[in-house]
Order: C-alpha cells, then sequence, then structure tokens
C-alpha cells in the first residue's frame, strides 16, 4: 500500500472517533522508564489520578475479579458514555475572582449531615477481591476523611461488622459516622425488613434503595467469568414496593438509579428525601444515560427539583471537574463506584489517596473555573446544551 493510502486511512479511523480504553496518563510509560516490573503493582506513590489506580488493579487483581469490578452492560456502550460525555461540556470560566479560598467550601451537608467534602463511597459488592480488609477499609477512609460511605447490602464485610468498625471512631469524630445503607428488595420480603433492622442497630442514616436492577443485566465480560450477577433480581420493583419500605422505617429512602425527569418527579411526589442519580456505572441496560445527560434532563425540564431534594450522583466519575460539572447543575453529592474498588488493592492508603485526589482536584478545577465559593456555584458555570441534542425536553 503506498504511504498516502496509510495516512487516508488513518485519517478515516480518527474520524471515526475511537473510544480509547484508558486515558493515557503516562503512568505506563513512567514506570517503564523506572525499573518496574511487567504486571506487578505500580507504587502508590506514582498513583497521581483517579484513572491509575484502574491501570493498577487490572495489573494486581486476576482476570476474574478484575472483570467483575470493571464489567458493564452489553456493547459497555454506556460505561463508555459515561467516560466521555463530560468532554461535551464546556466551562464558562470567569476571571478575576478571588479563588484562593475556595478549598475552605468544600464542606457540604446531605440531609442534614455535616462532610468534608461533596464527594463520596458509592455502593459496590465485593470489595474483598481487593483486599482482605474489603469494606471495612471504606469505614476507615470515610472516617479519617469525613466523607459519606453508602455500604451495599453485597459487601464482603457483614452489616454487624461494618458497624462495629464505625464505632471505633465514635471517639475520634464529633458524633457517630454518618453511612448510609444500599438495599436490594428480596421476594421474600421478610429478608428485607431483616437488613434494614440490622442496618437501623448499626447507625445507618437513610437508606438507598437500587431501583435500577429489575431485570437480569447482560454483562458479557463478567459472564465468562460466571461472576454476573451479584446483584440478581429478587422481587418486582415497583412504587408501591417504595411506599412499604418506606413505612418500614423511619429512615429517609432514597430511590437508586434515577434516570429521566418523570421519576425524579415522582420520588418526589411519593415523599424521597433525597433521589439518586444513575445508571449504575453503565452495568445494567446498555445506552442508559450518563448522571451528566440525566442532571441535565432534570434541570432543563424541572429545575425546582435540585431545591425540592437533595441529590446525589454517580457513574462514570473520575476526575475533579466531572465533580465540579455536577454541581453546577444543582447536585450536592457525587459518588464513584469501581475507582474505589480498584483503590482498594492498595488497601485503606489506597483508598485515602483516591479520597485526597479528588478533593484536591475539586478544589483546584473549582478554583481554575473562577469559583469562588463552591456552595454558591453558579449553574452559568457550565455550557451543557450540546446536550440538547441528547436530553429529553419535556416542551420541545
Ligand atoms: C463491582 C461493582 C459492584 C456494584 N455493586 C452494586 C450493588 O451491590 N448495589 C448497587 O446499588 N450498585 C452497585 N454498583 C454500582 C455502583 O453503586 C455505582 O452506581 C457505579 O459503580 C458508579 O459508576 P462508576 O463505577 O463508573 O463510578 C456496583 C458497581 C461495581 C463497579
Amino acid at each position: 500500500m503506498r504511504p498516502f493510502l496509510y495516512i487516508n486511512l488513518a485519517a478515516l479511523a480518527l474520524a471515526a472517533d475511537p473510544w480509547i480504553n484508558e486515558p493515557d496518563t503516562g503512568l505506563e510509560a513512567y514506570l517503564y522508564s523506572t525499573n518496574y516490573t511487567k504486571s506487578s503493582q505500580p507504587l502508590l506513590k506514582d498513583i497521581r489520578g483517579v484513572p491509575d489506580f484502574d491501570w493498577a488493579a487490572e495489573q494486581s487483581l486476576g482476570l476474574q475479579q478484575y472483570s467483575f469490578y470493571r464489567t458493564a452492560a452489553a456493547g459497555e456502550w454506556s460505561y463508555r458514555n459515561n467516560l466521555d460525555v463530560w468532554s461535551k461540556v464546556k466551562f464558562r470560566v470567569r476571571m478575576l475572582n478571588d479563588v484562593s479560598k475556595v478549598n475552605e467550601t468544600l464542606p457540604t451537608t446531605f440531609l442534614g449531615y455535616n462532610f468534608s467534602a461533596p464527594i463520596f463511597i458509592a455502593p459496590a459488592a465485593r470489595a474483598g477481591y481487593g483486599d482482605e480488609r474489603g469494606e471495612l477499609n471504606f469505614v476507615d477512609a470515610a472516617a479519617n476523611e469525613n466523607i459519606l460511605y453508602t455500604a451495599a447490602l453485597y459487601a464482603s464485610k457483614t452489616i454487624e461488622e461494618l458497624g462495629a468498625q464505625k464505632k471505633m471512631h465514635n471517639d475520634t469524630l464529633n458524633g457517630p459516622l454518618a453511612t448510609f445503607q444500599q438495599i436490594y428488595t428480596n421476594a421474600n420480603l421478610s429478608v428485607t425488613w431483616d437488613a434494614m433492622k440490622r442496618a437501623e442497630a448499626q447507625g445507618a442514616k437513610a437508606f438507598v434503595w437500587t431501583i435500577d436492577a429489575p431485570g437480569t443485566a447482560t454483562r458479557h465480560r463478567a459472564a465468562r467469568y460466571d461472576t454476573t450477577n451479584a446483584n440478581a433480581v429478587t422481587s418486582p420493583l415497583t412504587w408501591d414496593l417504595y411506599d412499604q419500605i418506606r413505612n418500614h422505617t423511619s429512615l429517609p429512602v432514597i430511590p437508586k438509579g434515577i434516570s429521566t425527569v418523570e421519576d425524579a418527579l415522582l420520588a418526589i411526589e411519593k415523599g424521597a428525601k433525597a433521589i439518586y442519580i444513575s445508571n449504575h456505572g453503565g452495568r445494567q441496560l446498555d445506552h442508559s444515560p450518563s448522571p451528566l445527560e440525566i442532571a441535565y434532563e432534570i434541570y432543563r425540564n424541572a429545575p425546582q427539583v435540585f431545591e425540592q431534594v437533595d441529590v446525589m450522583a454517580d457513574s462514570g466519575v473520575r476526575y475533579g471537574s466531572d465533580v465540579l460539572k455536577l454541581l453546577a447543575l444543582g447536585v450536592k453529592m457525587v459518588g464513584m463506584g469501581r475507582p474505589f474498588m480498584y483503590a482498594n488493592c492498595y488497601g485503606l492508603e489506597g483508598v485515602t489517596k483516591l479520597i485526597q485526589i479528588m478533593k484536591t482536584e475539586l478544589a483546584a478545577d473549582a478554583g481554575q473555573a473562577g469559583v469562588a465559593d463552591l456552595k454558591k456555584i453558579s449553574r452559568n458555570l457550565i455550557n451543557a446544551r450540546a446536550l440538547d441534542d441528547t436530553v429529553f425536553l419535556m416542551d420541545a
């Protein structure tokens, strides 16, 4: 083939906008310039950003375990969209604002509880693959860094083990550590009521009820290793069931997996005090929208939602700037799932480093964007009109 033909083919490939599985963070090139041994875990000091944890986990976890963490639904288009979509929304940077104290404005509240930053650990099953201390590292890091941890029902540690670990921090914190408990509902509701009772006894402050798993997810990557259905559906999910759960507890019940403005409004009508925007990290239904698209759909159609209830969101968040974009739309708390599972391969130190990276990046990016106070973040900080073509507009 002649050289110009090669060039034309390369141009065509670029025009097709191929998706690169992981961004090139420079980690691999750097490691091979040192005396790094192939497939071993990089030193934690060499981890500079959240995506580095993914690459590092791939080196240290077994294929079956890494695939369980990494898997997503079907062609994984939602997984990729979750990571890609941020670049469609640009910052509208205002200059000459005094941003020197923006890092002091990271602390926030959610459902009345105080946290040091609007960042949380999303509920994800089986943290024990990364480290034998499993979710105990999440409890410790959440306590030390004073951030929100939402424990998964299918955690590697029991509700009581996590409760005991929480109590160990009571002396050092100004009151008990506020954690939420994620639940799936079981066809035999007495199993669900029992789990809720146990979580309440261990001081959970709210329940997060996962509503985006009404059917079995198609996950080829994990199915190869027979690990696809950690969260197999065992009961029909309905708003009536939401009423039943709410009637069963005095704690707030936060529906997790809100993906349209209609369901956000319905949740409020049903009495939810908070809602959780998520597409489960693209693990449930391929072509389900990213949290940025969902938050924007809600913002464009019913912006009052963000005033009426506290909104949390996750899926595809990897940088401080991602958090900033969701905060600009009115989201109060932004979570991550896979990154915490990957960071847990370094134990408590890794989980802590991940939280610190996100806090540092959020403050730095807010400053760069001209945000002086994260609590007064302006909706005009972002131009999200590129999403108008993809989100549903009720009045259109
Ligand atoms: C390994 C793994 C296990 C998960 N298990 C649960 C679960 O048990 N319950 C649940 O509601 N969500 C679960 N999730 C979804 C997360 O709560 C969260 O929505 C998702 O990971 C966010 O996307 P991200 O991984 O891109 O940050 C899981 C996610 C992962 C990666």
